[in-house]
Formats: structure tokens, sequence, C-alpha cells
């Protein structure tokens, strides 16, 4: 039986005093031993949740990494090394945003992915269509695609210690969800390709979905069988919201 994750991405969103707010509150959760949970603050705020969230069974994340894995002259980077040094277990890899905002491209994400591993962070691989390749039909192109992008270079034994979020470009911050079963054609098709390589990551990888989901659309979300929690945006600000969240993948 896979666990459920569900983790938060904070994305650029906060400030001193709206993170120590939010870090006090998740402090207050009541714990489901059965369900893991994480939160990706944004790079300035990394230390200050590992150290509020120690006693707590809340892991942290990254949003990002450098390419290489260890110092060197890379301005305005932070390396895998590092963000394991300050207590990260995980960092998210090909989050639209980056992809399409920041120009992380494939060999890009390759190398971070890499980089990310090879210090023992945990990468959470993100993959997704946008509204438009949906409407021409391209979703599962583009999702092989993505996926093959690592599986090609790295080999599919990378995905022994790696999670993957299906997250619809079209469903982030738009408040439109795709449906559950939307999401669930998409996981179950995601895991399909991996158990072409091999049957037995495929079965043990958690899957999860992001994009717009919330206390109202997440039960009927994570009961889907190849669901296996979710990548939280916008919800994971609040801690109500977001612990009402984690409560429901339990
Ligand atoms: O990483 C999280 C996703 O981009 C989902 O964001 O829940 O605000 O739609 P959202």
């Amino acid at each position: 039986m896979r666990r459920p994750l569900v983790a938060g991405n904070w994305k650029m969103y906060g400030n001193s005093a709206s993170v120590k707010a939010l870090l006090t509150s998740l402090k207050d959760l009541v714990w489901q031993p059965q369900v893991d949970i994480a939160v990706f603050p944004p790079t300035l705020f990394l230390i200050e949740a590992v150290q509020a969230l120690k006693e707590t069974p809340i892991l942290t994340g990254a949003q990002n990494c450098a390419i290489e894995p260890d110092e060197m002259a890379l301005t305005g980077e932070v390396s895998a090394s590092q963000l394991v040094d300050v207590g990260c277990q995980f960092v998210l890899v090909g989050h639209s945003e980056r992809r399409l905002l920041l120009g992380d491209t494939e060999a890009i994400l390759i190398k971070k992915f890499q980089a990310a591993q090879s210090k023992g962070l945990k990468p959470i691989l993100c993959l997704g269509e946008t509204k438009e390749q949906r409407e021409k039909n391209q979703t599962f192109t583009i999702i092989r695609d993505q996926l093959n992008s690592i599986i090609d270079s790295l080999g599919i034994d990378v995905f022994t210690n790696a999670v993957i979020a299906y997250e619809p470009v079209w469903a982030i911050g738009t408040g439109l969800t795709a449906t559950p079963e939307q999401a669930q054609e998409v996981h179950c098709f995601i895991r399909a390709l991996i158990a072409e390589k091999k049957e037995a990551i495929a079965q043990n990888i958690q899957i999860l979905y992001g994009g717009s989901v919330k206390e109202n659309n997440a039960d009927a979300l994570f009961t889907m069988p190849d669901i296996d929690g979710g990548l939280i945006g916008g919800a994971s600000l609040n801690a109500d919201e977001f612990g009402a969240i984690y409560r429901i993948a339990g």
C-alpha cells in the first residue's frame, strides 16, 4: 500500500510575519500517522521552517535547486548539498511555473533531478499539459514526453526514490480543478508508463495531483486509486485548510 503525501508549495508567497504565523499554526496540526506531509517554503524561509517543524512529522522541501549539486561560482543559485545541509528532504523539479516562466528546459530539469538525488534529496517531478495542449488532445503525448525525458537520460531506477506530481497547468491557481476522473486517467497512464519499464517501481511510487485542490474537492480526488495525495498551492498557505486536506488524505 502506498502512503499518501500531502505537500504544500508556498511558491513566492509570504513575509517574515506571515511565515512565522503559518509555521506556528502548522505545529498544532493533529498528526495523521498514515499520511506523509511536507511544506515547500520560499528559499529564504527554509531554515526557519526546518527549525520550527523539527518536533513535528512535517518534512521540508525546496521549490528548486541548482543544476550543479555542490558549491561553485553560480550566482543566485542554491545547491542540493546546501539544501540537505539545512535539513531539506525534498525538492520540486519541473513545476510548470519554472518550465513556462523561468526557462527550465528538459535538459536543465534532468540536471536538477540528478543533482538532487546525488545529494539524497527526493525530487518531486511535476508533469502537466497546458489548456491548449489538452484541447488539442495532446495531454498523453506531453505527459509521456516529459516523463520519458528523465527516464531516457537517467534510467527508470531513479524513480525508486522520487515522487511524481501531475499538475494540469490549466488547473493551477485557476479554481478549475481536473475532475477526479480526468486526474485518475492521467495518473493511471503515468503509472502504466512506469510499469512498462519496471512494475515494482510503478506500484510503489507516489503520484500526487496538483491544481486547485481544496478542502471541498480533496476527498473525491484522493479516493481515486492512482492518486496518492496532493501538491497543494494556494490552500497550503492557510493552516486550517491545509490541515483539513491533510486529514482527508488519512
Ligand atoms: O504546486 C502547486 C500547484 O501549482 C497547485 O497550485 O493549488 O494554487 O492551484 P494551486
